[in-house]
């Protein structure tokens, strides 16, 4: 006989014989002549209800179950005549496949964010852990299947990497060396003779490999673990994260900004149609808004901004900011929530950044001051899309690379492909872990990613 998933069972539109469910047992409630089990297996939020006749011939060891064992259970799917459920199981048989101890860490009440993260391993066993890496999955899934849709190419771009994308040098270094004697060369680390005969780093972008195929394949997108190590403990930033980055051939800002718009409003009805149970669990606990939130988004248009009509808004604005605010400064977080949260009170794209805080990528506008930069900003989080129209002129590439101090011959090849056949193009990078904590209402980033990578943390 297979397993069936308690998800199916709950959803089954007739009562059913002999079926076999797995799982663990969450609570279990003894009377006179039966108990009452709580059976979750991770398919859906909810428990299945078993009961467990005395008569069954292990039924002194049901008794003795505790929160956290595994289970397995035949019987039948009968019409519950308890409250809140349609359907619960009569055993017929019962497998003790292991008893978790009493000082199973998750007995039934409310356990802080804080206190779980030091038990990440079992996290999951929660029902708002379960529901997060749920909705985690069918996001994953929403992404594919948004770009399958528009005729997207999902291209594998490397984790190890010869250049640091951003040209920013938050940089996790890879090497073979024996670490206790590494060769050096005039008192530095001599790469030659590493692995790759050069320095080698774990990726910070998919984005310059994914440009080379969307001047091929035309419309394309990498969906992949990213590494930074920016020692920066926020609640938005992880040392290891995942971003999903389109990259559209023939395609301007203009394109970009409204692609990027669509993708968020697209996977945001897909999360609120396809996680109904798990994102009420987040509308009833965590964020009261969340609905509101949702539909805000799904919804209505974003606005479009740039950067300098930002900066008048942050500079009026009556809010003292920690950071100051000034043409030519970077948004820090609390003034890109400003602009979401309180000014406009949902999305917006703020376009059009002076050159000298962006990358050396992007493309110059005519004023020569200001790049052909976007970067979308949601309420709770701030930035969760950064992305550009490419700067396809070789020459005016050139010059950035040399403006930017980054050595040009490391870019020979990204330079080529402006040499044959260059057109415009432009894309984004999405931070999936951000979109999470959107969808969510979860505040912290640490609470949407399995097993959370920052400064000082990685025992999981
Ligand atoms: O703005 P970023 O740095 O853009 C790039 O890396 C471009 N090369 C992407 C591209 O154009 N293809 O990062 C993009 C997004 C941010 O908006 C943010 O959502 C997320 O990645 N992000 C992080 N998420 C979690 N932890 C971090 N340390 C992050 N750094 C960036």
């Amino acid at each position: 006989m297979s397993r069936v998933k308690i998800k199916q069972l709950l959803a089954s539109d007739t009562a059913l014989d002999a079926v076999l469910v797995k799982g663990w047992v969450r609570t279990k409630r003894d009377a006179k002549t039966f108990s009452f089990l709580e059976v979750n297996d991770g398919s859906c939020l909810k428990n299945l209800q078993i009961i467990v006749d005395n008569t069954l011939p292990n039924y002194e060891a049901v008794t003795r179950l505790t929160t956290g064992s595994a289970v397995s259970i035949t019987g039948n799917l009968v019409p519950s005549k308890g409250k809140g459920q349609r359907w619960e199981l009569s055993a017929t048989a019962m497998d003790i496949i292991s008893r978790a101890p009493e000082e199973y860490p998750l007995q039934k009440k409310r356990h802080s964010d804080e206190f779980l993260r030091t038990i990440a391993h079992l996290r999951p066993r929660t029902n708002k852990y379960g529901a997060a890496f749920r909705i985690r999955s069918e996001l994953a899934y929403a992404i594919h299947r948004f770009f399958k849709e528009r005729d997207f190419r999902y291209i594998h771009t490397p984790i190890l990497t010869g250049s640091d994308c951003e040209g920013a040098g938050e940089l996790f270094r890879v090497t073979a060396f024996d670490l206790s004697s590494i060769p050096k060369k005039e008192g530095r680390p001599d790469y030659d003779q590493d692995f790759f005969g050069k320095e080698a780093n774990l990726t910070v972008s998919g984005q310059l490999a994914v440009e080379m195929f969307a001047l091929s394949l035309g419309d394309v997108y990498t969906f992949g673990p990213t590494f930074r190590a920016e020692n920066s403990n926020t609640r938005r930033h992880v040392a290891e994260f995942w971003m999903v980055e389109p990259e559209m051939a023939f395609c301007d800002l203009q394109d970009n900004m409204d692609f990027g718009e669509e993708m968020i409003r697209y996977l945001t009805a897909y999360i609120m149609d396809a996680c109904q149970e798990d994102i009420e669990l987040f509308s009833r606990f965590v964020d009261k808004n969340l609905a509101s939130t949702l539909e805000t988004i799904a919804t209505s248009n974003f606005v479009r901004l740039p950067y300098s009509a930002a900066i008048d808004i942050l500079s009026k604005a009556k809010t003292s900011f920690e950071y100051e605010v000034g043409f030519g400064k970077d948004l820090q977080s609390e003034h890109e929530r400003y602009l979401t949260e309180k000014h406009f009170q949902k999305p917006v794209i703020v376009y059009d950044y002076p050159k000298e805080i962006k990358a050396f990528y992007m493309r110059l506008n005519d004023d020569g001051k200001t790049v052909a930069a976007m970067d979308l900003l949601v309420p709770n989080i701030g930035e969760i899309i950064g992305g550009s129209q490419r700067e396809e002129r070789y020459d005016v590439l050139e010059s950035r690379i040399e403006a930017s101090g980054l050595p040009k011959e490391a870019y020979w090849w990204y330079l080529d492909s402006r040499r044959y056949g260059s057109v415009p193009h432009s894309g984004f990078g999405l931070g999936f872990e951000r979109l999470l904590m959107l969808l969510t209402g979860i505040t912290n980033i640490r609470d949407v990613i399995p097993f959370p990578r920052t400064p000082n943390n990685i025992d999981f």
